[in-house]
């Protein structure tokens, strides 16, 4: 089966061509256009440049990926439908629809959330081989504009645990380094910094992570390293390090703790970390230290699929396609795609 994944939810353009041959996941064609470069200056995505870029980066993408008349060997299109901002969410769904529609091949929306939870698919083949052996799991999504704990009961099944009530946790990275002028996005930033710094020099609040639930709170966080910036006169290159140390130590302290909760309140058999702040190091060996406790497995995708990319969206219609799970658009229905910025994945 060949699935072509389109993917403009932020700040990449990106498409893949997903091979499933003999129940394996080959990516034929895996390309991603980051943004990245034209945002920083504002220190932050700006929606209206966003959609511009993706309007000019799209056809040439499709092109360069599939050539000329080489949509005929392609079962499905699959399309990033929400979360997201909604005029990047809408050229995705655009191209999407419309290629589907002239060339009458079914398009299957999915969830931005969903796809990243299938990252963890591309990276580890135990996964494709038996995915029923680590279901119940329990998957901590943290991104730029999300943090969630979801129990994954099986393929295209969610109970949304707990959620941030404010700041998301990448969100909340990306708001400190910009309140130091440490540049964007602030995550890997912050987190190169930490290295150097003393995570016990500050001890700023770690919000919610005694309370009872799973929800999430940062922006208590967030504001308490403000008003630690404005105290200062004089603000040093190790003083920069020791903040960024110890807010991210606040952070993975929050994570770890909540997730492991989670973990010994429910009966699960493995524990997945996804999204963009999957690739901080330090909250990866931390659940993974307290998880090996629990003789959990921990699943973490690969650095290059924590991010925003297509081949998570190709891998998640793939999977909903094979359990019959979601929708599969056909003929004049696609045109009722609308995408959709608050698509909450355990609401479908
Ligand atoms: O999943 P993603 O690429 O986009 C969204 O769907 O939001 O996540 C982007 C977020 C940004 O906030 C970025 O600062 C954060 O992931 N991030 C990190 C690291 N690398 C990226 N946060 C902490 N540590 C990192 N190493
Ligand atoms: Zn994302």
């Amino acid at each position: 089966m060949k699935i072509l994944a389109l993917e403009s939810s932020c700040d990449e353009t990106a498409i893949t061509l997903l091979n499933t041959s003999k129940g394996s996941l080959f990516l034929e064609k895996n390309q991603i256009y980051s943004q990245v470069d034209i945002h920083k200056k504002y220190g932050g995505v700006v929606p209206e440049v966003a959609a511009r870029k993706h309007v000019e980066t799209i056809i040439p993408l499709l092109e360069e990926n599939l050539g000329k008349n080489k949509l005929k060997n392609i079962d499905y299109i699959t399309v990033t439908s929400g979360p997201g901002l909604i005029t990047s969410l809408l050229l995705g769904v655009t191209a999407a629809k419309t290629l589907s529609y002239i060339n009458n091949i079914p398009l299957i929306p999915i969830n931005h959330i969903e796809g990243h939870i299938y990252s963890n698919w591309l990276s580890h083949k135990k996964l494709v081989k038996d995915s029923n052996k680590y279901f119940p799991s329990l998957v901590l999504i943290i991104s730029g504009g999300h943090t969630e704990l979801v129990l994954m009961k099986d393929h295209g099944k969610y109970e949304l645990l707990g959620q941030t009530l404010d700041d998301a946790a990448g969100e909340a990275f990306d708001k400190v380094a910009k309140m130091m002028n440490l540049g964007y996005p602030g995550g890997p930033i912050v987190s190169k910094l930490a290295e150097k710094g003393n995570n016990e020099k500050y001890n700023f609040p770690r919000p919610m992570m005694k309370e009872n639930n799973f929800d999430f709170s940062f922006s208590g966080l967030k504001t308490a390293v403000l008003y630690t910036l404005q105290k200062k006169y004089k603000i040093t290159k190790k003083d920069v390090n020791d903040i960024c140390s110890s807010f991210q130590q606040a952070v993975v302290d929050v994570l770890t703790k909540k997730t492991i909760k989670a973990a010994e309140k429910y009966n699960i058999n493995s524990i997945m970390i996804v999204g963009g702040v999957a690739a901080n190091i330090a909250i990866k060996e931390s659940i993974k230290k307290e998880s090996s406790k629990l003789k959990i497995q921990l699943f973490v995708p690969e650095l290059k699929y924590t991010g925003d990319n297509s081949a998570m969206i190709a891998v998640a219609a793939y999977y909903n396609l094979i359990n019959k799970k979601g929708k599969i658009l056909k003929g004049k229905k696609m045109f009722n795609l609308k995408p959709n910025s608050n698509w909450q994945l355990t609401k479908n």
